[in-house]
């Protein structure tokens, strides 16, 4: 039986579950239970939930973690950081707590500008269309004075429209490129909606426009985190030459696309989970900072080493397009909580305590990767999450990490030495 619908949307909440049920799971009861039991009990918040999307029928939990000790430019943060990867949030509070004792975090923001673009086509004389943009210019402006009006108050709005001749790579193609300010708000639907606008006007009878949007890619909404120390002052046994391992697993990921990739997504494990826990838009994070990456027509390493005249340094640059107004930082509570927690940050505070937080998950990453290995630590986590699923309690997981001790912790020998302890 074909189980296309037409009208799903229009559905209750429990006429949805129970269609899915028919119709997925054979109806069998506890599907229905185990989509019940993620409700929240409190209606008014589920609700607030419910009105998020579309068609929800249920909430999905992620851990949320704290990572305390973190220190940015002399200042103390406790790090709220949504999840589910076992060992990221352990990690970024390690190495917070090292380089607490060693300076902090150091991090600018060097740039905030955000793009958007009005896409069109234009098969006429490019000279007049340049006379036509130079006289409309004043009038795009005017036309947004309604949306920008409070955006200037809060001291952003449109910094600059050009027009862009994109023929060469496209026949007919033009852009009407426009750079924003938008302050402590991501700025999405502000942009969107000047962009709109400004389409609407610029449009003649000779222009075709295609499409009018932001642009995720945010190469001058830049932001970079630091960490410095003497090299003696990594401590370890070795410090020279854990230095320069580590910076030669660096400059591996500034040359090798393959590693560049796996490097980056460790400082992303970091990025995410601060963009989740604040209510930012990962999906844009992540877009704008592998197009980054890959600014110089390779994908790089975002984060750099040097090991120079006894001192180490380790840095990241990265676009991070940010918002700690608007959008779901003020609807979702959780998203509240999470800036409360970090004292209320401004956009660029917010872009800061982000960088640091990716910079740290890398550092934790490259450190294991050059020493002990990433699996070490990695199966202490994952030994923890075989035992929950086997239903230990606190005595058998306390006897089952101690065996695992100084040995491979593999699925199988968890579940037979388990198997064993419980006889
Ligand atoms: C795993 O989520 C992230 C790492 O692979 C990052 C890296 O290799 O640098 C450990």
């Amino acid at each position: 039986m074909s189980k296309i619908i037409s009208g799903f949307s229009k559905l209750t909440k429990e006429e949805k579950i129970n269609w899915l049920a028919t119709n997925f799971f054979n109806n069998q009861p506890e599907i229905i239970r185990t989509i019940k039991q993620y409700w929240n009990v409190d209606e008014k918040l589920q609700q607030l939930h419910d009105d998020f999307i579309e068609n929800t029928i249920t909430n999905f939990y992620m851990p949320y973690g704290v990572a305390p000790n973190f220190v940015i430019n002399g200042k103390e943060y406790v790090v709220p950081m949504v999840v589910e990867e076992s060992s990221v949030v352990a990690a970024a509070s390690l190495v917070a707590k090292f380089w607490s004792k060693r300076g902090g975090f150091h991090a600018e923001v060097v740039s905030t500008t955000k793009i958007g673009q009005v896409h069109f086509m234009y098969t006429g004389d490019k000279q007049q269309l340049q006379n036509y943009f130079e006289a409309k210019k004043v009038y795009l402006l005017e036309a947004t004075k309604s949306i920008t009006k409070n955006m200037e108050k809060r001291g952003g709005g449109i910094l600059g429209i050009e027009l862009k001749d994109r023929t060469e790579s496209l026949k007919d193609y033009y852009q009407l490129h426009v750079a924003f300010e938008t302050v402590d708000s991501m700025g999405a639907n502000f942009i969107n909606s000047c962009l709109e606008t400004i389409a609407k006007e610029f449009r003649n009878d000779e222009t075709e426009i295609i499409m009018s949007i932001l642009s995720n890619y945010v190469p001058e909404c830049l932001v970079r985190a630091e960490v410095s120390c003497k090299v003696e002052d990594l401590g370890g046994k070795n410090p020279q030459g854990f230095a320069e391992k580590f910076e030669q697993a660096v400059q591996i990921a500034e040359v090798e696309t393959y590693r560049a990739v796996t490097h980056n997504k460790g400082i992303m494990n970091g990025i995410d989970a601060v963009v989740l826990a604040t209510g930012n838009d990962f999906r844009a994070i992540e877009a704008g900072a592998h197009a980054y990456a890959s600014k110089t027509g390779q994908y790089k390493s975002l984060s750099h080493c040097e090991v120079k005249n006894g001192m180490f340094r380790f840095w990241l640059e990265i676009p991070l397009a940010l918002g700690t107004v608007g959008g779901l930082t003020s609807l979702h509570p959780m998203a509240k909580l999470s800036l409360d927690l970090l004292q209320n940050p401004n956009a660029k505070e917010l872009m800061m305590i982000i960088a640091v937080t990716g910079l740290a998950q890398n550092y934790a990453a490259l450190k294991a990767l050059t020493t002990k290995g990433i699996q070490h630590g990695h199966m202490k986590m994952h030994l923890m999450n075989i035992l929950n699923q086997l239903g230990a309690n606190e005595a058998e997981k306390e006897e089952m990490i101690c065996f695992f001790k100084d040995k491979t912790v593999s699925h199988s020998a968890v579940v037979e030495k388990y198997a064993e302890i419980k006889k």
